[in-house]
């Protein structure tokens, strides 16, 4: 038997009963696809009935008010899903409100990529397009034992061409739903039962003993995001206070307001009262803090700096405060010359 019949054979079998599968029209197929996409079958399935319930057909989906759209999506996270879902409403019904029947024209609805319109053109057209979400590249990196990463360039690539040769032309839709039902319920993440899968005998990863290993998936590494209030201080003369930064790490020896570090946006009160602030300024009196609302953002290979700048006014003259022509002079990182340029230009 090959891979299509043997996996249409196991879905008839072991499928759930859900209601998508009960219809051939593309727009609740398309709602139940875009729901799936945001959450699991379970968290799903009340999100999918009141949307049906709600929203009968495009038109109505159409008409109402994006409030609306965004209220009954509430919960699932995400909302640029639920807007462009309104959106491609609209696209379908200014173009006569017919929904586009093809892979190709489903594409050009808003929020609707590779993935969805290869759904809703198997599911309700019958059109030989394979799907490829996380559970078809789980199975298909298992039984055929590839271990090209799924989120590169070439594993997309490999993956989608596999897919489309596997998928049995005659039988579509039975195919693509089977694919993802069996990544669902049979070939899991963790601890799959592989003794009653079906493609046992064929599995290259059962076989080599490498099903924890698949798919491989290359570990972007995540960005940290920082948030730094630089405070610039300005003396009743006009003078400011700069810092140099240590001789090793980022920025090694160069020169910058002393700075706040903390966990996002603060309010002044937060900013004032915070360990770093009363370190600078233990026992000067200050008058006022004005900052710019819109952080500057400067991007590093791992961390995202979102830089605030507080102008605080002080009462008395310190000690180690400089003219600002001065700290203009200084060498200072990126951050730094960006604030001197927007809000402290050389003046001519
Ligand atoms: N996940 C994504 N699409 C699905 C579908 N049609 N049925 C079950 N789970 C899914």
């Amino acid at each position: 038997m090959n891979f299509s019949n043997k996996l249409i054979s196991w879905y008839q079998l072991n499928k759930r009963d859900l209601p998508w599968r009960h219809t051939l029209d593309p727009y609740y197929i398309w709602l139940s696809e875009i729901i799936l996409q945001q959450t699991r079958v379970n968290q799903g399935l009340p999100y999918y009935e009141r949307f049906v319930e709600t929203f009968p057909n495009v038109e109505k989906l159409a008409a109402a008010p994006q409030e609306e759209v965004l209220k009954l999506w509430q919960g699932l996270g995400y909302y640029s899903r639920a807007r462009n879902l309104h959106a491609a409403a609209m696209q379908v019904v200014e173009n006569g409100g017919k929904f586009p029947d093809s892979y190709a024209d489903l594409l050009k609805l808003k929020g609707i990529g590779d993935y969805t319109a290869a759904a809703i053109a198997s599911f309700a057209f019958n059109e030989s397009v394979a799907v490829v979400d996380g559970n078809v590249y789980r199975v298909l990196s298992r039984i055929y034992g590839i271990a090209t990463p799924i989120n590169s360039t070439s594993g997309i690539k490999e993956f989608k061409k596999l897919a489309q040769k596997l998928i049995d032309p005659d039988h579509p839709a039975a195919h693509n739903q089977a694919i993802m039902e069996f990544g669902a319920l049979q070939c899991v993440p963790k601890n799959p039962d592989c003794d009653i899968c079906p493609f046992h005998q064929d599995c290259l990863a059962f076989k080599d003993n490498r099903i924890e290993e698949l798919p491989v998936k290359i570990k972007k590494t995540k960005v940290l995001n920082l948030f730094h209030h630089y405070l610039v201080t300005i003396t009743p003369s006009g003078k400011t206070v700069l810092q140099e930064r240590p001789q090793s790490g980022i920025w090694a020896g160069l020169y910058e307001f002393p700075f706040v570090e903390a966990s996002g946006a603060l309010l002044p009160v937060e900013l004032t009262t915070a360990r770093e602030f009363k370190d600078v300024y233990n026992g000067v009196r200050f008058r006022e803090s004005v900052y710019n609302q819109q952080p500057i953002i400067h991007k590093l290979s791992h961390r995202k700096i979102h830089a605030y700048f507080w102008i605080i006014h002080i009462e008395t003259e310190v000690d180690d405060a400089i003219n600002v022509e001065d700290a203009r002079s200084k060498p200072l990182h990126i951050l730094m010359e960006r604030f001197m340029t927007q809000f402290w230009p050389q003046r001519a």
